[in-house]
């Protein structure tokens, strides 16, 4: 973890560009990944319902690590990360990353068709770039999953868009509650 952040915090001492910041840190987190230690600790995070497991924040930069765990079967919403930059990637287990698209053209709150355009099954080691408002939810396979998440800030400090599927309507809403881990 003190490699993943120093290398983190060179990288946007050169690129201030979140995006750009971010596709240069795939192999950091890819490392970190595979770090044995990291899984270790993982086995002991308990299942998460609507919050993240924060693991770490940097207080100059602004990115943080989470924690994500699902249960078997486990689904989020179809949402959006609001204006955030993520780099997500799978720790263990097994899940389908889902892309949609707004097809009614709006955006912001109010009824929406949503329609989805891709579906990948992603494997422990696999990365995914998401770029703010990009549309998306996830499944969680037969085994869990545990996924490990670099954020551009803190998602509990801006709104996130979430489609009601009971209602047809894309709502915004607090984003994601930061629960603080200690990783050892
Ligand atoms: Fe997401």
């Amino acid at each position: 973890m003190t490699d993943f952040v120093a290398g983190m915090r060179a990288i946007l001492a050169a690129e201030q560009d979140f995006g750009k910041a971010f596709e240069a840190a795939r192999p950091l987190l890819s490392r970190l990944l595979a770090e044995p230690a990291l899984a270790r600790a993982a086995a002991r995070w308990p299942v998460c319902n609507r919050e993240n497991w924060l693991l770490f924040e940097d207080p100059d930069y602004g990115f943080v690590l989470d924690g994500l765990v699902k249960a078997p079967g486990q689904k989020t919403s179809i949402h959006d990360h609001g204006p955030i930059w993520v780099l997500y990637g799978l720790l263990s287990g097994g899940e389908d990353i889902c892309h949609f698209e707004r097809s009614d053209g709006g955006h912001g709150e109010g009824p929406a068709r949503i329609a989805e355009t891709g579906r990948s099954t992603v494997a422990p080691g696999v990365l995914d770039l998401v770029a703010p408002y990009t549309i998306h939810s996830e499944e969680a396979g037969a085994k869990g999953s545990v996924a490990v998440i670099l954020r551009s800030a803190r998602p509990d400090r801006v709104a996130t868009g979430r489609f009601d599927a009971d209602s047809g309507y894309w709502r915004e809403s607090p984003g994601i509650r930061q629960v603080p881990m200690h990783l050892l």
